[in-house]
């Protein structure tokens, strides 16, 4: 009990930490100097080229946290960007040219398949970036160079806030590319507010569990659910999902919103409700408002996760709708991914699950 700080479960401690997750992944990262000009220290990838292009190869949550970071890596960091699940990287002969690195990223550095992938890369000759959280993990100590992803031990079998480190840490990266590549095109911007976000994800969080904690009642009884988003967005709506049927073993679809209409569009009727993120200063928010026109006019539930100040959805009807506080584009990504985690933790929580520690689940994958 003390181990949990006061708190129910692991699960919600360890989302509850990730303001100090943030800060501590940043720590010793960021340097600003008297005439406030910022830059990103990656020390660990000063030694190696920047790679021509990035294959980033990792399973579950860890696999979510890299297609989040794709698009980080190819817009702020210039970086060409492929993604891979490790267990089909392994076996599928991939192509890795001169200058190609691959990047395998595991919360617990043991993951059979991550590890598998990790070696058949370095017998192609790639130089290897691990990005872990365990510190002296097999991935850890195979990789030819380590970032750690500093979130501390992860108890819940949920993987939480070693996400939200490795999204840091991706985002880094990216920004320490940019600089690399050409320190004209360095995203201060997004520095400045990553720097921010502690304070401002700290001060939202309680009232984000409360509002989770209402919704959950209201969702109880659904039985499946679909999440939808676009861009970065979709990442975390496959998170979502992922999240939900873990921890309450309820039938959830992760999709890109765009895919919708080629097939689970069929699905929707009043008993499957949809997670939609409509995030305002996503450049798809007009398109994601259509997605949830064509839910409601199929009789679908929606929880529509919005900005407080975001373009307004009440016209269409949309009875459930969850505000978070405005932030820069990219940064509004951490709020929505705590307020997926609480809504899965709360609903688990409601329906009596084991949140900790979720049936047939282990917290690490260590066998094929
Ligand atoms: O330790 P890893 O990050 O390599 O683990 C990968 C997955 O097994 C892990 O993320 C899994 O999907 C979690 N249960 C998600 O909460």
């Amino acid at each position: 009990a003390a181990a949990k700080g006061g708190y129910k479960h692991f699960m919600l401690k360890e989302i509850m930490e990730q303001p100090r997750v943030i800060t501590d992944c940043l720590t010793g990262r960021v340097t600003e100097e008297p005439d406030g000009s910022l830059s990103v220290h990656l020390q660990e990838l000063d030694g190696i080229p920047v790679p021509s292009r990035l294959h980033i190869v990792a399973c579950g949550t860890s696999y979510n946290a890299g297609l989040w970071g794709q698009q980080l890596l190819e817009n702020v960091g210039g970086i060409p960007t492929d993604l891979d699940i490790a267990s089909e990287f392994r076996y599928r002969d991939p192509i890795i040219l001169p200058g190609e690195a691959v990047m395998v990223i595991s919360q617990s550095g043991e993951t059979a398949d991550t590890l598998a992938a990790l070696r058949l890369a370095k017998e192609k000759g790639a130089k290897v970036i691990g990005l872990c959280n365990v510190v002296g993990s097999s991935i850890a100590r195979e990789a030819d160079v380590v970032l750690y992803t500093q979130a501390g031990p992860e108890i819940s079998v949920a993987s939480t806030k070693a996400m939200c480190s490795q999204m840091v840490l991706i985002a880094l990266m990216a920004l320490y590319y940019g600089q690399r590549r050409s320190p004209a095109v360095f995203d201060r911007n997004l520095l400045v507010a990553l720097r921010e976000l502690p304070e401002k994800l700290a001060a939202a969080l309680p009232a984000m569990q409360k509002r989770a904690e209402q919704l959950a009642l209201r969702f109880a009884s659904s039985r499946s659910f679909f999440y939808l988003g676009r861009g970065q967005y979709n990442a975390l709506a496959l998170e979502g999902a992922l999240k939900l049927k873990e921890l309450s073993y309820i039938h959830a679809e992760g999709y890109a919103a765009g895919e919708m209409k080629h097939g689970p569009i069929a699905l929707i009727d009043p008993q499957f409700p949809t997670f939609a993120l409509a995030m305002d200063d996503d450049v798809f928010f007009p398109k994601v408002k259509s997605n949830i026109q064509e839910v409601l006019a199929r009789q679908g539930r929606v929880i529509a996760l919005v900005q407080e100040k975001g373009r307004s959805l009440s016209s269409l009807g949309v009875e459930d709708i969850w505000r978070l506080p405005d932030s820069y584009p990219v940064i509004s990504c951490f709020f929505a991914l705590s307020a997926l985690q609480l809504f899965s933790y709360c609903m688990a929580d409601v329906l009596g699950k084991d949140v900790d520690q979720p049936r047939n689940l282990a917290k690490s994958v260590t066998v094929e």
